[in-house]
């Protein structure tokens, strides 16, 4: 059926004057331009629309059925050609982010606060480890990834937005907290570490390497709360960023020790394959963090 949108919008409003002057003149068109829309759209249709009845016209049965399609179908339109202005101006969409296991800490709040302003998003998130992230970006699984040691190769967009210290932890009745701290003192402890693949345990390996220290690590763990409890129970000393011990410092749980050379400073980063095309919605969402940058 070839109907035409153009023809919808002129069967109702003649529909709606039932007199084809009215109609006409409504719709910026001569008389007989209208006529031969609607006899073109019969025609199509193979049914009557409308009948005379002296000099009166009326929608026949067909004509009624007729006038619901053309409203649905129209106001389809105007949906689908909203939505698109939305999801064009970066308002509606989905947005596919990945962020490493500790800036989940910060960076599901921060997509709340997105959330707020751009209700109409929806989200696919992933909180996962570095070596994750890197394999989400190359396979272009993901829009964004937020994370704390970005890959070195220029293949990918990499913004730093916010700091990232990252600080040994011990328990608060530890002989160490309240001293001065040398990497000696530190390889005779045990540490609880994250997994192989974290970009925290990258980092406490390569610091340890720096200052040529051996590291023994006694428990493995893929998670920033895991280390935490098992720092706190007293199974040995961890690094961590400081953004996953908020509330251990408010309530006094844990001590940051003071290590030579330490906080190692890192930052967060936003980072993006350079080749991929942000949508809209994520060229938002890169945009809304970048404000906040610190
Ligand atoms: P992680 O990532 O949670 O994998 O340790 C944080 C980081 O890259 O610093």
């Amino acid at each position: 059926m070839r109907i035409s949108l153009r023809q919808l919008k002129v069967f109702l409003m003649v529909a709606k004057c039932l007199n084809y002057t009215r109609a006409s003149e409504q719709l910026f068109m001569s008389q007989p331009a209208v006529s031969k829309q609607i006899k073109q759209l019969e025609e199509e249709v193979g049914v009557c629309l409308f009948e005379k009845v002296g000099k009166k016209i009326f929608l026949t049965e067909a004509g009624h059925d007729m006038q619901s399609y053309a409203n649905s179908i129209l106001g389809l339109v105007s949906e689908a050609k909203d939505h698109f202005s939305q999801v064009k101006g970066g308002q509606k969409g989905r947005l596919k982010v990945a962020v490493a296991t500790t800036a989940s800490s910060f960076a599901i709040d921060m997509l709340g606060q997105f959330r707020k302003t751009y209700s109409e998003v929806d989200f696919d998130i992933e909180v996962t480890n570095r070596q994750t992230l890197l394999s989400h970006l190359d396979r272009n699984l993901v829009d964004l990834v937020i994370m704390g040691q970005p890959p070195e190769n220029n293949q990918y967009s990499v913004e730093p937005f916010m700091k990232n210290p990252l600080v040994f932890i011990a328990p608060i009745d530890h002989p160490l907290v309240g001293e001065r701290v040398t990497v000696g003192d530190l390889i005779k402890e045990s540490f609880v570490a994250r997994e192989e693949g974290s970009g925290t345990r990258q980092a406490m390996d390569a610091f340890f390497e720096a200052q040529a220290g051996e590291l023994q690590v006694g428990m493995l763990f893929n998670s920033n709360e895991s280390i935490k409890s098992a720092v706190a129970s007293g199974f040995g000393l961890a690094l961590v960023s400081v953004h996953t011990i908020q509330a251990e410092l408010e309530h006094a749980s844990l001590a940051i020790l003071d290590v030579e050379n330490t906080p190692i400073q890192r930052f967060w980063y936003l980072v993006h394959l350079k080749e991929k095309r942000l949508s809209a919605v994520a060229e938002t969402f890169r945009n809304f963090i970048l404000d906040k940058a610190v």
